[in-house]
């Protein structure tokens, strides 16, 4: 099948990459031609595990093709996907990109082919979307939604292995042929309107960290009784009704996706008259775990900060990216500093990112070098080369011995043994 891709961020490439994987020709078509040139040359933009060979591979079987002209990708595809961002000002859903991509892709139409929206956009739109596209071509075509729920960090797998694949069409032609293309993969199928894909998306995005800010409120409960988060939640995630997944507290969600679509499902509420005050709450908790979480690391470090040498391990949002977008460190590092504290920051991948975003800190890539002479270890991101870190040797490089854990990741028990004070969230 012949495929377009609009738009080469994550969703883009990851989608474009996995369908050439499976057999399909796709076109990738990209605005920002220095974007468009590396990745003729297998240079991704943005650190992702597994894509760099997948897109390597697929270009060089020309089953992978990037170019930034729509010309060149849109006639003689059978489906488009429109990738691009939506990005969010208080809320308001930007959707310029959309509506760029959409008319490009018209004047560029020469026969029928499916639109794929799978940009996040607010529900019933659509309609819109088929008007707008009307005013620019001729040719026949049917819009339908197949929202992305990939993770950024596990991309790859996430998109050769979704839990369920959600069609937005009420057509039965255009429903059977998005089938079609997605039978290489496995998971549950839904069929529904554009309208209800489109605000699965959005309450999937709005859940998850409704459970992250629950799992936090606990945490702070568990410090007041003396529970461990951990156990707690542990046991809660055993009720199938619930799930284990995404009850880890520590510093809250960051990434590109929860605090925008959370933001996002408030305002497209409130424009419909209703208060969504559970998302409201989630948001502020998840602000307030940052207020704790500096307290914790004050109290940690004697009562006071100032002039003292804290190192955060870990900048990007989250662990095996590159992503810094609503990073927990970036509030970290200005709390920090405001306090008058010293920030080291490390990360592995992240620090051409963080650089932009987190002024006045020294960087480092090497943990061990930034602990020398500190008076804290602040666990920010749980990168997996964190979690199996000599202590021993860095008890002796530290000046203080103090692990503020953000995210729970370390034995307690073993820190204490080694002379460490140890402070989690809620355990
Ligand atoms: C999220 C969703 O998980 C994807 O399904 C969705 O497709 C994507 O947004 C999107 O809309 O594009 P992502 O932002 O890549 O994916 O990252 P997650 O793995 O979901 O983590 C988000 C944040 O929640 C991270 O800051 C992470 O540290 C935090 N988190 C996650 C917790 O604090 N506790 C948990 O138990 C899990």
């Amino acid at each position: 099948m012949n495929l377009a891709v609009v738009g080469a961020g994550y969703v883009g490439l990851v989608t474009a990459a996995v369908f050439a994987e499976m057999g399909c020709r796709v076109t990738v078509v990209e605005i920002n031609g220095e974007r468009v040139k590396k990745l003729q040359e297998g240079e991704i933009p943005f650190y992702e595990p597994g894509l760099d060979g997948l897109i390597a591979k697929n270009l060089q079987s020309k089953n992978l093709i990037f170019t930034q002209n729509y010309d060149k990708a849109i006639p003689g595809a059978e489906v488009i996907f429109i990738c691009v961002g939506t990005p969010t000002k208080n809320g308001r859903v930007d959707l310029s990109f959309v509506y760029e991509a959409v008319k490009s892709v018209a004047r560029n139409l020469k026969s029928y082919a499916i639109l794929v929206i799978k940009s996040t956009v607010p529900p019933g739109i659509n309609s819109k979307i088929e008007k707008k596209m009307r005013r620019f071509t001729r040719a026949e075509f049917d819009v339908a939604s197949v929202p992305e729920f990939l993770r950024e960090g596990k991309a790859v797998w996430d998109t050769f292995h979704p839990y369920r694949v959600v069609i937005g069409s009420v057509k039965k032609k255009v429903i059977h042929k998005l089938l079609q293309l997605h039978r290489g993969v496995p998971g549950k199928r839904l069929v529904c309107t554009p309208a209800s894909a489109q605000l699965i998306k959005y309450a999937s995005n709005a859940f998850l960290p409704t459970k992250i800010s629950f799992a936090n409120s606990i945490a702070v409960l568990c410090d007041e009784f003396g529970a461990d988060v951990e156990e707690v939640m542990k046991g809660v995630g055993m009720d199938k009704r619930i799930g284990a997944e995404f009850l880890g507290a520590g510093l809250g969600y960051g990434g590109s996706c929860f605090p925008k679509d959370v933001a996002a499902l408030i305002h497209l509420a409130k424009r419909s008259k209703y208060n969504f005050e559970i998302l409201k709450a989630v948001e502020k908790t998840n602000k307030k775990q940052i207020d704790y979480f500096i307290g914790r690391t004050v109290g940690l470090c004697g009562g006071e900060v100032k002039g003292k040498v804290l190192v955060i391990l870990g900048l990007a949002f989250k662990p095996d990216t590159s992503d810094m977008r609503e990073a927990r460190s970036i509030y970290v590092a200005e709390r920090l500093q405001n306090l008058g504290a010293e920030v080291r920051a490390c990360d592995p991948v992240a620090i051409p990112e963080a650089e932009k975003l987190i002024k006045g800190a020294r960087f480092f890539t090497d943990p061990y070098t930034a602990l020398r002479g500190a008076d804290a270890l602040l666990l920010v991101t749980e990168w997996g080369e964190y979690k199996t870190l000599d202590f021993a040797r860095i008890k002796k490089l530290m000046k203080a011995p103090v692990v503020v854990d953000g995210r729970n990741i370390y034995n307690r028990k073993q820190l204490v043994r080694l002379g460490f004070k140890y402070g989690g969230v809620g355990r």
